[in-house]
């Protein structure tokens, strides 16, 4: 089974409306046969984003989604308005979300939930602190995060889920997990996945890797055997490190 790579630039709180013009216009030449390309600007630069990328095959997706329809939550944005701008994909569960924003498993399984409701793609992250790997707890928090966040999903709706497999200690810190470290996991995430939804499904589902990709490591880190793409944080802010990245998986 042949999986598609996927490359993704999560711009983070980076970027305002010039500055993110710029950086899509030059985004523009990326082309890459093998790869699907995305980038989550911030809210603010969604539909300005999607907008100018209408005619390239780069999506647009949103860094989160607020687990209610609609209703009496300021400050919040829903799946369904997304939607409306033509957005059709968000990250759910990155690290910082869970960190500074307190999204527990719980709130992060109603956001799922959501996202399904609503017909949206989801790249769910998930990833261990140092000190659960230093604990040798790395796999049971791997595992626990799924169990709580997407396998509580029908088969059917699982399909619309990419895995972001991003070690919070090599988050932003230029401290890459090593290439046993990172197929070993996501081998494990893998088999869970066979476990709870059987072979065809655990074949298809995407794992990306994410913590500290730059165009030096990325042709290591994407060669190996279950590891499906990236989510890129720092380096996607870089037209030219991006569309390294992105040619690192499209093959060289
Ligand atoms: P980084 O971030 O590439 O800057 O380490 C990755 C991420 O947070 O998705």
């Amino acid at each position: 089974m042949k999986r598609k790579k996927i490359v993704a630039g999560n711009w983070k709180m980076n970027m305002n409306l010039v500055e993110s013009k710029n950086l899509i216009s030059d985004l523009k030449e990326i082309s890459a046969e093998n790869v699907d390309v995305k980038i989550a600007p911030s809210f603010t630069n969604l539909y300005m984003a999607n907008s100018s990328l209408e005619s390239s095959k780069i999506e647009v997706v949103s860094q989160d989604i607020h687990h209610e329809q609609k209703g009496a939550y300021t400050g919040e944005i829903s799946a369904e308005m997304l939607l409306s701008i033509g957005i059709e994909t968000s990250i759910i569960g990155h690290s910082e979300r869970r960190k500074y924003f307190n999204e527990t498993d719980l709130i992060l399984s109603k956001k799922v939930n959501s996202a399904v409701q609503n017909s949206m793609k989801i790249i769910f992250c998930i990833g261990e602190e140092l000190s659960d790997r230093n604990n040798s707890n790395h796999f049971e928090i791997i595992k626990s995060q799924l169990t709580n966040g997407v396998f509580h999903l029908e088969s059917k709706e699982f399909k619309s889920v990419v895995i972001a497999y991003e070690p919070v200690w090599a988050i932003g810190t230029g401290m890459t997990a090593n290439s046993h470290q990172i197929q070993e996991m996501h081998e494990f995430i893998r088999n869970l996945i066979k476990s709870n939804y059987g072979v065809e499904i655990s074949e298809n589902v995407q794992i990306l890797y994410g913590g500290s990709v730059k165009p030096t490591n990325a042709e290591e880190i994407f060669s190996l055997k279950d590891v499906d793409g990236g989510l890129i944080g720092g380096a996607s802010l870089n037209s030219s490190d991006f569309s390294n990245i992105v040619k690192a998986a499209n093959g060289g």
